[in-house]
Protein backbone atom coordinates (compact mmCIF):
# COMPACT_ATOMS: atom_id res chain seq x y z
CA UNK A 1 0.00 0.00 0.00
CA UNK A 2 2.99 2.24 0.95
CA UNK A 3 4.43 1.65 -1.88
CA UNK A 4 1.73 2.91 -4.34
CA UNK A 5 1.64 6.27 -3.70
CA UNK A 6 5.76 6.42 -3.87
CA UNK A 7 5.74 7.08 -7.60
CA UNK A 8 2.27 9.04 -7.37
CA UNK A 9 3.52 11.84 -4.96
CA UNK A 10 3.63 15.26 -6.79
CA UNK A 11 7.04 17.52 -6.84
CA UNK A 12 5.40 20.52 -4.55
CA UNK A 13 8.70 22.59 -4.65
CA UNK A 14 11.13 23.42 -7.02
CA UNK A 15 14.14 24.45 -6.48
CA UNK A 16 15.73 25.85 -9.54
CA UNK A 17 17.83 28.22 -8.61
CA UNK A 18 20.35 26.56 -7.01
CA UNK A 19 23.54 27.86 -7.77
CA UNK A 20 27.42 26.98 -6.53
CA UNK A 21 28.64 31.17 -5.92
CA UNK A 22 31.81 29.60 -4.60
CA UNK A 23 33.69 26.99 -5.70
CA UNK A 24 35.79 25.16 -3.52
CA UNK A 25 38.29 26.60 -0.47
CA UNK A 26 35.83 29.36 1.34
CA UNK A 27 37.02 29.36 4.75
CA UNK A 28 35.22 29.51 7.61
CA UNK A 29 34.88 33.63 7.81
CA UNK A 30 33.60 34.57 4.86
CA UNK A 31 30.81 31.90 4.79
CA UNK A 32 30.37 33.31 9.26
CA UNK A 33 28.29 36.35 8.56
CA UNK A 34 26.55 36.88 12.35
CA UNK A 35 28.92 34.94 14.48
CA UNK A 36 31.61 36.92 16.17
CA UNK A 37 32.57 33.95 18.34
CA UNK A 38 32.35 30.11 17.36
CA UNK A 39 30.62 28.00 19.78
CA UNK A 40 31.71 24.89 18.77
CA UNK A 41 33.29 23.89 22.17
CA UNK A 42 35.77 22.15 20.25
CA UNK A 43 38.37 22.43 23.04
CA UNK A 44 36.24 19.92 24.80
CA UNK A 45 36.70 17.46 21.94
CA UNK A 46 39.87 15.04 21.04
CA UNK A 47 42.19 16.43 18.78
CA UNK A 48 41.80 14.04 15.97
CA UNK A 49 37.66 14.47 15.91
CA UNK A 50 37.01 16.76 12.63
CA UNK A 51 33.29 17.14 13.38
CA UNK A 52 33.50 18.16 16.51
CA UNK A 53 30.15 18.69 18.41
CA UNK A 54 29.48 21.70 20.61
CA UNK A 55 27.84 19.80 23.53
CA UNK A 56 29.02 21.47 26.00
CA UNK A 57 28.22 24.70 24.96
CA UNK A 58 24.96 24.61 23.18
CA UNK A 59 23.40 21.46 21.04
CA UNK A 60 24.81 18.43 19.63
CA UNK A 61 23.15 19.48 16.02
CA UNK A 62 23.90 22.57 15.78
CA UNK A 63 27.20 23.64 14.10
CA UNK A 64 28.10 25.83 16.87
CA UNK A 65 30.67 28.24 13.93
CA UNK A 66 27.50 29.47 12.58
CA UNK A 67 24.55 29.45 15.57
CA UNK A 68 24.59 30.50 19.31
CA UNK A 69 20.75 29.59 19.97
CA UNK A 70 18.28 26.56 19.10
CA UNK A 71 15.51 26.93 16.62
CA UNK A 72 11.82 26.67 18.23
CA UNK A 73 9.88 24.16 17.55
CA UNK A 74 8.14 25.32 13.96
CA UNK A 75 11.10 27.39 12.83
CA UNK A 76 13.23 24.45 13.28
CA UNK A 77 10.94 22.03 11.52
CA UNK A 78 11.14 24.87 8.71
CA UNK A 79 14.79 24.88 8.72
CA UNK A 80 15.23 20.95 8.32
CA UNK A 81 12.98 21.33 5.39
CA UNK A 82 14.61 23.28 3.68
CA UNK A 83 17.88 21.74 4.50
CA UNK A 84 17.30 18.28 3.02
CA UNK A 85 15.41 20.25 -0.15
CA UNK A 86 18.69 21.59 -0.99
CA UNK A 87 20.77 18.90 -0.12
CA UNK A 88 19.00 16.76 -2.52
CA UNK A 89 18.74 19.09 -5.22
CA UNK A 90 22.46 20.17 -5.03
CA UNK A 91 23.55 16.34 -5.04
CA UNK A 92 21.04 15.85 -8.21
CA UNK A 93 22.70 18.71 -9.87
CA UNK A 94 26.21 17.55 -9.11
CA UNK A 95 25.04 14.10 -10.45
CA UNK A 96 25.86 12.74 -6.68
CA UNK A 97 23.85 9.40 -6.23
CA UNK A 98 22.45 9.86 -2.53
CA UNK A 99 20.06 7.77 -0.06
CA UNK A 100 17.99 8.82 2.85
CA UNK A 101 18.79 6.70 6.17
CA UNK A 102 18.01 6.17 9.74
CA UNK A 103 15.66 8.56 11.46
CA UNK A 104 15.07 10.31 7.88
CA UNK A 105 14.39 7.11 5.91
CA UNK A 106 11.92 6.10 9.20
CA UNK A 107 10.27 9.64 8.66
CA UNK A 108 9.92 8.78 4.92
CA UNK A 109 7.78 5.77 5.76
CA UNK A 110 5.66 7.32 8.19
CA UNK A 111 4.59 10.63 5.50
CA UNK A 112 7.54 11.28 3.04
CA UNK A 113 8.51 13.91 6.12
CA UNK A 114 10.64 14.62 8.41
CA UNK A 115 9.97 13.31 11.70
CA UNK A 116 9.28 16.67 14.13
CA UNK A 117 11.25 15.38 17.28
CA UNK A 118 14.46 15.06 15.12
CA UNK A 119 16.65 17.40 14.93
CA UNK A 120 19.38 15.90 12.29
CA UNK A 121 18.57 14.49 8.75
CA UNK A 122 20.40 11.25 7.68
CA UNK A 123 21.63 10.38 4.17
CA UNK A 124 24.45 8.16 2.78
CA UNK A 125 26.26 8.15 -0.49
CA UNK A 126 28.77 5.82 -1.73
CA UNK A 127 32.43 5.80 -1.63
CA UNK A 128 33.10 7.01 -5.50
CA UNK A 129 30.70 9.88 -4.37
CA UNK A 130 32.44 10.57 -1.21
CA UNK A 131 35.53 10.71 -3.69
CA UNK A 132 34.14 12.98 -5.98
CA UNK A 133 32.70 15.43 -3.30
CA UNK A 134 36.19 15.78 -1.46
CA UNK A 135 37.87 16.36 -4.75
CA UNK A 136 35.98 19.12 -6.18
CA UNK A 137 33.16 20.19 -3.50
CA UNK A 138 34.97 20.52 -0.24
CA UNK A 139 33.91 23.56 1.26
CA UNK A 140 31.75 24.78 -1.93
CA UNK A 141 28.70 27.07 -0.53
CA UNK A 142 25.49 27.14 -2.80
CA UNK A 143 23.33 30.09 -3.21
CA UNK A 144 19.15 29.19 -2.80
CA UNK A 145 16.55 31.24 -3.55
CA UNK A 146 13.38 29.66 -3.21
CA UNK A 147 9.30 30.55 -2.35
CA UNK A 148 9.97 29.89 0.76
CA UNK A 149 13.76 31.65 1.47
CA UNK A 150 12.88 34.73 -0.52
CA UNK A 151 15.45 36.57 1.39
CA UNK A 152 17.90 33.61 0.19
CA UNK A 153 20.10 31.32 2.10
CA UNK A 154 23.56 29.77 1.94
CA UNK A 155 24.67 26.38 2.34
CA UNK A 156 27.92 24.67 2.73
CA UNK A 157 29.12 21.12 1.41
CA UNK A 158 32.32 20.04 4.02
CA UNK A 159 34.13 17.39 3.78
CA UNK A 160 36.24 15.28 6.74
CA UNK A 161 39.18 14.86 5.67
CA UNK A 162 39.35 11.56 7.31
CA UNK A 163 36.65 9.99 4.81
CA UNK A 164 40.25 8.63 3.00
CA UNK A 165 40.41 6.08 6.26
CA UNK A 166 37.74 3.75 5.46
CA UNK A 167 38.35 1.45 8.60
CA UNK A 168 35.64 1.46 11.61
CA UNK A 169 38.28 1.85 13.99
CA UNK A 170 38.44 5.32 12.90
CA UNK A 171 35.99 6.10 15.72
CA UNK A 172 35.88 9.79 16.08
CA UNK A 173 35.39 10.80 12.38
CA UNK A 174 32.07 8.51 11.28
CA UNK A 175 30.43 11.17 9.73
CA UNK A 176 32.40 11.69 5.92
CA UNK A 177 30.77 14.86 5.28
CA UNK A 178 28.39 17.87 6.25
CA UNK A 179 26.15 20.03 4.57
CA UNK A 180 25.65 22.64 6.69
CA UNK A 181 22.86 25.63 6.94
CA UNK A 182 25.28 28.85 7.61
CA UNK A 183 22.44 30.79 8.88
CA UNK A 184 20.82 28.29 11.46
CA UNK A 185 23.37 26.31 12.09
CA UNK A 186 21.42 22.95 11.63
CA UNK A 187 23.14 20.18 9.54
CA UNK A 188 22.88 16.99 7.91
CA UNK A 189 25.01 14.03 8.67
CA UNK A 190 26.58 12.32 5.21
CA UNK A 191 28.20 9.25 5.78
CA UNK A 192 29.61 6.88 3.35
CA UNK A 193 28.62 3.33 2.72
CA UNK A 194 31.93 1.43 1.21
CA UNK A 195 32.34 -1.90 0.16
CA UNK A 196 33.79 -4.62 2.45
CA UNK A 197 36.34 -6.50 1.00
CA UNK A 198 37.60 -8.48 3.70
CA UNK A 199 33.76 -8.69 5.87
CA UNK A 200 32.72 -12.82 6.97
CA UNK A 201 29.84 -12.97 5.29
CA UNK A 202 31.98 -12.22 1.61
CA UNK A 203 31.51 -10.58 -1.12
CA UNK A 204 28.43 -7.83 -1.46
CA UNK A 205 28.75 -6.34 2.18
CA UNK A 206 28.52 -2.63 3.02
CA UNK A 207 30.37 -1.00 5.91
CA UNK A 208 30.06 2.49 7.47
CA UNK A 209 32.84 3.43 9.71
CA UNK A 210 29.53 4.07 12.48
CA UNK A 211 29.06 0.53 12.00
CA UNK A 212 25.87 -0.05 9.98
CA UNK A 213 26.18 -2.83 7.38
CA UNK A 214 24.23 -3.45 5.06
CA UNK A 215 23.97 -6.50 2.22
CA UNK A 216 24.53 -4.31 -1.03
CA UNK A 217 20.99 -5.88 -2.84
CA UNK A 218 19.34 -4.21 0.65
CA UNK A 219 20.67 -0.66 -0.85
CA UNK A 220 20.37 -1.24 -4.76
CA UNK A 221 19.13 -0.53 -7.13
CA UNK A 222 18.12 2.66 -5.07
CA UNK A 223 14.14 3.56 -5.72
CA UNK A 224 13.23 7.05 -6.90
CA UNK A 225 10.52 8.66 -4.29
CA UNK A 226 10.19 12.12 -3.02
CA UNK A 227 10.73 13.44 0.39
CA UNK A 228 9.71 16.66 1.75
CA UNK A 229 8.46 17.15 -1.89
CA UNK A 230 11.50 17.38 -3.54
CA UNK A 231 12.72 13.83 -5.71
CA UNK A 232 14.92 11.45 -3.13
CA UNK A 233 16.02 7.89 -3.17
CA UNK A 234 15.66 5.43 -0.84
CA UNK A 235 17.58 2.05 -0.23
CA UNK A 236 15.71 -0.93 -2.12
CA UNK A 237 14.61 -2.93 0.63
CA UNK A 238 13.38 0.40 2.64
CA UNK A 239 11.35 -2.03 5.07
CA UNK A 240 13.66 -4.21 5.86
CA UNK A 241 16.57 -1.58 7.25
CA UNK A 242 13.98 -0.01 8.93
CA UNK A 243 12.81 -3.28 10.74
CA UNK A 244 16.36 -4.09 11.23
CA UNK A 245 17.41 -0.83 12.92
CA UNK A 246 14.63 0.42 14.87
CA UNK A 247 12.06 -3.22 15.22
CA UNK A 248 8.65 -3.74 13.54
CA UNK A 249 7.03 -1.64 16.04
CA UNK A 250 8.63 1.57 14.99
CA UNK A 251 6.86 1.02 11.31
CA UNK A 252 3.19 0.73 13.03
CA UNK A 253 3.44 2.34 16.65
CA UNK A 254 1.11 5.88 16.37
CA UNK A 255 2.46 7.08 19.58
CA UNK A 256 5.82 8.49 19.43
CA UNK A 257 8.08 10.98 21.48
CA UNK A 258 4.82 13.34 22.38
CA UNK A 259 3.42 13.23 18.81
CA UNK A 260 0.68 11.16 17.86
CA UNK A 261 0.35 9.91 14.11
CA UNK A 262 -2.86 11.64 12.97
CA UNK A 263 -3.96 8.86 9.85
CA UNK A 264 -6.46 11.25 8.04
CA UNK A 265 -4.09 14.42 8.18
CA UNK A 266 -0.81 11.78 7.67
CA UNK A 267 0.65 13.84 10.32
CA UNK A 268 2.90 13.47 13.76
CA UNK A 269 0.89 16.23 15.61
CA UNK A 270 1.94 17.10 19.09
CA UNK A 271 0.44 15.77 21.79
CA UNK A 272 0.73 16.94 25.27
CA UNK A 273 1.85 14.82 28.49
CA UNK A 274 -1.70 14.86 30.31
CA UNK A 275 -3.04 13.23 26.93
CA UNK A 276 -1.12 10.58 26.86
CA UNK A 277 -0.73 10.25 30.58
CA UNK A 278 -4.39 10.06 30.71
CA UNK A 279 -4.82 7.58 27.78
CA UNK A 280 -2.28 5.25 29.67
CA UNK A 281 -4.84 5.28 32.33
CA UNK A 282 -7.95 5.17 31.01
CA UNK A 283 -6.76 1.94 28.82
CA UNK A 284 -5.38 0.61 32.30
CA UNK A 285 -8.88 0.47 33.52
CA UNK A 286 -10.55 -0.99 30.41
CA UNK A 287 -7.92 -3.67 30.95
CA UNK A 288 -8.74 -3.79 34.64
CA UNK A 289 -12.83 -4.19 33.41
CA UNK A 290 -12.10 -6.80 30.78
CA UNK A 291 -10.47 -8.80 33.58
CA UNK A 292 -12.96 -8.34 36.14
CA UNK A 293 -15.43 -9.42 33.49
CA UNK A 294 -13.17 -12.41 32.43
CA UNK A 295 -13.07 -13.53 35.80
CA UNK A 296 -17.52 -13.09 36.47
CA UNK A 297 -17.62 -14.81 33.43
CA UNK A 298 -15.71 -17.89 34.43
CA UNK A 299 -17.37 -18.04 37.88
CA UNK A 300 -20.51 -18.28 35.71
CA UNK A 301 -19.10 -20.50 33.91
CA UNK A 302 -17.61 -22.84 36.89
CA UNK A 303 -21.69 -22.56 38.31
CA UNK A 304 -23.15 -24.02 34.80
CA UNK A 305 -24.82 -20.81 33.38
CA UNK A 306 -24.63 -20.91 29.77
CA UNK A 307 -21.53 -19.39 27.90
CA UNK A 308 -21.78 -15.78 26.68
CA UNK A 309 -20.38 -15.40 22.72
CA UNK A 310 -17.43 -13.52 24.14
CA UNK A 311 -18.99 -10.33 25.14
CA UNK A 312 -18.63 -7.38 23.10
CA UNK A 313 -16.00 -6.75 21.15
CA UNK A 314 -13.74 -4.45 23.03
CA UNK A 315 -13.37 -1.28 20.70
CA UNK A 316 -10.50 0.35 22.76
CA UNK A 317 -8.38 -2.83 22.78
CA UNK A 318 -6.23 -1.85 19.88
CA UNK A 319 -5.77 1.63 21.59
CA UNK A 320 -4.70 0.22 24.76
CA UNK A 321 -1.98 -2.25 23.03
CA UNK A 322 -0.82 0.26 21.49
CA UNK A 323 -0.42 2.91 24.65
CA UNK A 324 1.09 -0.50 26.72
CA UNK A 325 3.82 -1.49 24.61
CA UNK A 326 7.46 0.08 24.79
CA UNK A 327 7.12 3.49 23.53
CA UNK A 328 10.48 3.75 22.30
CA UNK A 329 12.25 1.34 20.63
CA UNK A 330 15.40 2.94 19.94
CA UNK A 331 15.60 7.22 19.83
CA UNK A 332 15.80 7.52 15.83
CA UNK A 333 17.35 11.10 16.66
CA UNK A 334 20.17 9.27 18.08
CA UNK A 335 20.70 7.05 15.09
CA UNK A 336 23.90 7.60 13.01
CA UNK A 337 24.89 10.19 15.47
CA UNK A 338 28.56 9.49 16.13
CA UNK A 339 29.35 8.57 19.69
CA UNK A 340 31.33 10.56 21.73
C1 LIG B 1 37.97 20.62 3.39
O1 LIG B 1 38.31 21.92 3.69
C2 LIG B 1 38.59 22.15 5.06
C3 LIG B 1 38.84 23.63 5.27
O2 LIG B 1 39.82 24.09 4.42
C4 LIG B 1 39.78 21.31 5.47
O3 LIG B 1 40.04 21.48 6.84
C5 LIG B 1 39.49 19.86 5.16
O4 LIG B 1 40.62 19.07 5.43
C6 LIG B 1 39.08 19.69 3.70
N1 LIG B 1 38.65 18.32 3.46
C7 LIG B 1 39.22 17.57 2.51
C8 LIG B 1 38.59 16.24 2.27
O5 LIG B 1 40.18 17.91 1.88
C1 LIG C 1 34.49 -5.24 7.49
O1 LIG C 1 33.60 -5.98 8.32
C2 LIG C 1 34.17 -6.42 9.54
C3 LIG C 1 33.10 -7.26 10.24
O2 LIG C 1 31.97 -6.53 10.52
C4 LIG C 1 34.60 -5.20 10.36
O3 LIG C 1 35.20 -5.63 11.56
C5 LIG C 1 35.56 -4.37 9.56
O4 LIG C 1 35.86 -3.19 10.28
C6 LIG C 1 34.95 -3.99 8.22
N1 LIG C 1 35.91 -3.26 7.41
C7 LIG C 1 35.64 -2.06 6.90
C8 LIG C 1 36.70 -1.49 6.03
O5 LIG C 1 34.61 -1.46 7.11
Amino acid sequence: MRLSWLLSLPAVLSLASAVAIEKRDADFLSVRTKMHKDMSGRRGDPKDKYFRKSRKLFHPHYDGRFADHQLGYRERKQALSNLIQTYLATMSDIGVETWLMHGTLLGWWWNRKILPWDSDSDVQVSEPSIQYLASYYNMSVFHYKTPRIPEGRDYMLEINPHYANREQTDKLNVIDARWVDTTSGLFIDITTARYNLTHPSGEGMLSCKDGHEYRDTYIFPLRDTFFEGTPAKIPFAYKEVLEAEYKKKALTLLDYEGHHFDEDKLEWVPVNKKYIADAKKKAEEKKKEKLAEDKKAEEQKALGAPEKQNQQPNSNQAESTKLDGPQVVKKPTNAGAPKN
